[in-house]
């Protein structure tokens, strides 16, 4: 039988080279189309070999050259993962958001409706609730107001999927994702932590007073499930809060960085304020029911995905 060709935007990022391997596991082909911005070649080198996999280094922003690339390959499934994943960075530059996380989903429609393409997977985020702190947000949660641009466009991302799956009977499924952990990260708070001990074992500042509080989700958890759910089928556009039940402090973070790095007698100085820094929402818990009645559960609860990520962490070479 042929193999499914599925496409996956931002494949040599973090989640998206996780993906890949998901798939080549699965029986898939693989296409991973990436331009480095934040992904890296060494993500996807073990799966250079395998004969069921191409790499295509594109700019998936650009609508005539992606959908030119989508006409030679007989792609029937996109994921589409490419995005600005630095939310602290475009907080001071809002077009690397408007380019690469929303212009790369326009691409990515555009390119679906050129090609007659009709299965899709989309990687949003809790960022298009905005702050809702005290409400555990279901999928159905009214007024979204994004803080960040990041967050402002992928809910601009998700209105057009809409629209595109009603006027091209598109089957989409969305994910809005927590805070992603697991091998392979390279950025966020754990990193932060790591790097300022390195420098200064005895001192850790914390942005904001240590309390922000949310939910950690293992990476291998969260392509098992995106497997398992992007392959039913489905009418329109299905959106699931994908997470876990418990989540962790940013102080909870510093306790475990420093339990890993054998540091015992850190002095934590607070930079005050529940926020860590504009446009970061500081506490969130999803309303999971909707995922929770298909069966699905993942294996790691917050504070043991923030554990187990340590657990692979090479200090030494950050
Ligand atoms: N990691 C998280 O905690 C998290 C949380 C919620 C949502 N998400 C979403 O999941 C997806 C994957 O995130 P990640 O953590 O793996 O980030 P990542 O930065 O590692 O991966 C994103 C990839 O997209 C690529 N990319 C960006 N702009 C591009 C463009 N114009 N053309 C081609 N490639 C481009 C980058 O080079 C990178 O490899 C993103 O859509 C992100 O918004 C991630």
């Amino acid at each position: 039988m042929k193999k499914e060709v599925c496409l996956i935007t931002g494949g040599a990022g973090f989640i998206g080279s996780h993906l890949a391997r998901k798939l080549l596991s699965e029986n898939r082909t693989v296409i991973c189309v990436d331009n480095f911005t934040l992904g890296k070649k060494e993500n996807i080198e073990d799966c250079l070999d395998n004969e069921d996999f191409k790499f295509i280094e594109a700019d998936v922003s650009d609508v005539d050259v992606f959908s030119k690339l989508l006409e030679n390959e007989g792609v029937q499934r996109i994921y589409h993962l490419a995005a600005n994943s630095d939310i602290q960075k475009s907080a001071k530059e809002p077009g690397k958001d408007f380019k690469n996380t929303f212009s790369t989903t326009y691409s990515v429609l555009e390119g679906m409706r050129r090609n007659n393409i009709h299965k899709l997977f989309f990687a949003s985020t809790s960022a298009v609730y905005g702050d809702k702190t005290g409400i555990n947000v279901s999928e159905t949660q009214g007024s979204l107001a994004p803080i960040s641009y990041y967050g402002g466009a992928k809910l601009a991302s998700e209105a057009f999927i809409s629209s595109y799956s009603y006027m091209n009977e598109l089957e989409v499924l969305i994910f809005r994702f927590p805070n992603v952990i697991g091998p392979g990260l390279t950025h966020g708070v754990i990193f932060d932590f790591i790097r300022k001990l390195k420098k200064n074992p005895t001192e850790l500042e914390i942005l904001g007073d240590g309390t922000q509080c949310k939910p950690y989700l293992y990476v291998i958890d969260l392509v098992d499930a995106i497997y398992d759910f992007s392959i039913k089928e489905r009418k329109g556009v299905e959106v699931f809060n994908v997470g876990v039940e418990d989540a962790t402090t940013v102080k909870e973070i510093a306790d475990l960085v420093c339990e890993r790095m054998g540091l015992s007698d850190v002095q934590y100085k607070y930079t005050g304020g529940n926020v860590g820094w504009k446009g970061d929402v500081p506490s969130f818990q999803y309303d999971l029911s909707k995922i929770h009645e298909t069966g699905w559960k993942p294996a790691h609860t917050s504070n043991n995905s923030v554990r187990d990520t340590l657990k692979n962490v090479n200090i030494e070479v950050l």
